[in-house]
Parts: C-alpha cells; sequence; structure tokens
C-alpha cells in the first residue's frame, strides 16, 4: 500500500474545501504572498485545545481585537485577561498564555522551529508542529486526535493504541511534504472534521478513500480500535 500520492491529493483536496477560518489566509491572498501572522495560529492552536471551533471562534475574535499582538497581550494587565479568558475554562492555560507571549516578546518574537516553540509554556508537540508548519512553512507534522483517527483508518492500526500512535506519528512525519507544510498540516485537520469523521467517515468524498485500508476492510467507522484500559 503506498501513500506517495497522499500529500498531492490532500492538498488539491484542500484547494477545493478548506474551511475558512478567522486565523486562517484565505487562497487569494495566499496567491499575492501573505502569510498566516504567528500569534493568530498560536492563540488558535491554545484554544482549540480546550474546546470547539463554534465555541472558540468568538474567543478568538474577541481576544485579537483587545489584543491585536503578542506584544499587546504581553503587556496587559493579567485580571484582564483572565477574566476574557472565562468561558474557555482551565486557567492554568489562560496564565501559560500570558507567560508565553512575555517570554515570546523578550525573545523578540515567535521561535520558528519545533524545538525552540515546545520550550514555551502551554507549548507542547503537537502546538509546537503546528505553528512551525502553518506560520513558518517547516517541514514539522502536527498529530492531533483527528489525525490519530484518519491514519488510524488508512492504516487499519489494530491493537496496542499507544503503539499505534507512534507508528501513526512517524508515518506523517515522512509524509509531510518540502512545499505547502502548513497546508497539509491543515488539511488533515480539516479531512479528520469534515470527511473522515468519528462515528460516519463519508468515504464517497474522501481523496483519500483509494488508499485506505479500513475503507478496503468495509467498516472505516470501526477504526480507530482503542483496546479498553
Ligand atoms: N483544530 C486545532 N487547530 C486547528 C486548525 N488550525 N484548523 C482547524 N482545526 C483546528
Amino acid at each position: 500500500r503506498s501513500f506517495k500520492e497522499l500529500p498531492s491529493r490532500l492538498l488539491a483536496w484542500y484547494d477545493q474545501h478548506a474551511r475558512d477560518l478567522p486565523w486562517r489566509v484565505a487562497p487569494a491572498e495566499r496567491a499575492l504572498g501573505k502569510r498566516p501572522d504567528p500569534y493568530r495560529i498560536w492563540l488558535s492552536e491554545i484554544m482549540l485545545q480546550q474546546t470547539t471551533i463554534p465555541h472558540g471562534t468568538p474567543y478568538f475574535h474577541a481576544f485579537t481585537q483587545r489584543w491585536p499582538t503578542v506584544e499587546a497581550l504581553a503587556n496587559s494587565r493579567d485580571e484582564e485577561v483572565m477574566t476574557a479568558w472565562a468561558g474557555l475554562g482551565y486557567y492554568a492555560r489562560a496564565r501559560n498564555l500570558l507567560k508565553c507571549a512575555r517570554e515570546v516578546v523578550a525573545l523578540g518574537g515567535f521561535p520558528e522551529t519545533e524545538k525552540a516553540l515546545v520550550k514555551l509554556p502551554g507549548i507542547g508537540p503537537y502546538t509546537a508542529g503546528a505553528i512551525a508548519a502553518i506560520a513558518f512553512d517547516r517541514q514539522a507534522a502536527a498529530v492531533d486526535g483527528n489525525v490519530d483517527r484518519v491514519f488510524a483508518r488508512l492504516l487499519a492500526l489494530k491493537g496496542d493504541w499507544a503503539e499505534a500512535k507512534k507508528v501513526i506519528a512517524a508515518e506523517v512525519r515522512a509524509l509531510v511534504p518540502e512545499k505547502r507544510p502548513g497546508e497539509f498540516a491543515e488539511a488533515l485537520m480539516d479531512l479528520g472534521a469534515t470527511v473522515c469523521t468519528p462515528t460516519r467517515p463519508n468515504c464517497l468524498i474522501c481523496p483519500l478513500a483509494t488508499m485506505c485500508a479500513a475503507r478496503a476492510e468495509g467498516e472505516p467507522d470501526t477504526y480507530p480500535r482503542k483496546p479498553a484500559k
């Protein structure tokens, strides 16, 4: 089973079906050379670690209006940020958000590599990969729950889920294309959220259906198979 064509097929699908999200740069603007703003990518990723896009989006707008830059956020009073965060839950995240903003300003801007990003407060391997790829065009992978599900199906992974996740991470890393690594990451997220969904994957419209082992078996919705803990 070959995934040689996976990146190109996925990106062609993304060109047609990318979700229009407030931190993304629309294709027409991208064509003119506009890049995503690292601050907005970071903020959206931190917010979406604990909530859905519909719930998080109003907070994203409120934050970026009140604090348009990481410098503005870093200079804000703690209490004002905590109040604005109310409703998103997990106040430790908001504290880390401010801590991170202040460290980024002290550094003179967001670092561009996964290795440097993961040292910042509140930024784990997933978020570091997402920021490096989406904001800085680095050949990094961003493997979240959606991506785990997509690849558990593509590979029809059975058995130990912790093992499966390692296989998936290695597979995704190997597939990240040199060109458009950030859009590749965003495309996997969108495919998982809109096509390869948890309970009713829509294989009929999936650009990867012909390379999917779970689809070949006939029951893609039964993946991922996480043995009881
Ligand atoms: N979930 C987390 N990060 C996301 C992103 N950048 N796009 C879509 N869904 C996401």
